[in-house]
């Protein structure tokens, strides 16, 4: 834990465990969306899908490194990420990715990319927004604004890849 670092934003005023408990929520999503993108990454089929794949790998990478992230600031606040697995998908704000009966069909799976994405972006602006109404946290502040800028990168690709 950093001590003094968690004693600057309690001291601002912010509530430090309600913060923790959003940012664990958020660390559950970034796993789920890591597992399922890493999922699709293999099981793709059709022409198209070697590009695919290689697109949903890319960030699935940052995906894990969101959670990294999360998980590093959850310490230093003093809070632990949930030491049980399961507990992740119970906490949770997206708890899953509609991966399409047919792995063939691209269209689906990218539609499918687009929706979790879009599910990241409400989370994190909606975090952003508390830490905003707050103004103490400039660390956190960043941490969350740096991953939200790549969310929207990631909805951006993908809805580029599906051209509508
Ligand atoms: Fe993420
Ligand atoms: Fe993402």
């Amino acid at each position: 834990m950093g001590k003094k670092g968690r004693e600057v934003v309690e001291k601002a005023g912010v509530k430090v465990d309600e913060l923790i408990e959003m940012l664990k929520k958020a660390y559950a999503d970034e796993w789920i969306a890591f597992y399922y993108y890493t999922l699709l990454a293999k099981i793709v089929k059709g022409f198209e899908s070697p590009a695919i794949a290689s697109k949903i790998e890319e960030i699935a990478k940052e995906e894990l490194e969101h959670q990294d992230e999360l998980a590093d600031r959850i310490i230093q606040l003093g809070g632990e990420p949930p030491r049980r697995f399961e507990d992740l998908v119970k906490i949770a704000n997206c708890p899953y990715v509609k991966v399409p009966e047919n792995v063939g069909d691209l269209k689906a799976v990218v539609k499918a990319i687009i929706e979790a994405e879009g599910c990241a972006i409400e989370v994190y602006n909606k975090i952003l927004n508390w830490l905003m109404s707050i103004k103490n946290d400039p660390v956190t502040f960043h941490i969350i604004r740096h991953i939200l800028q790549e969310e929207v990168e990631h909805e951006d690709l993908f809805e580029t890849i599906l051209g509508e």
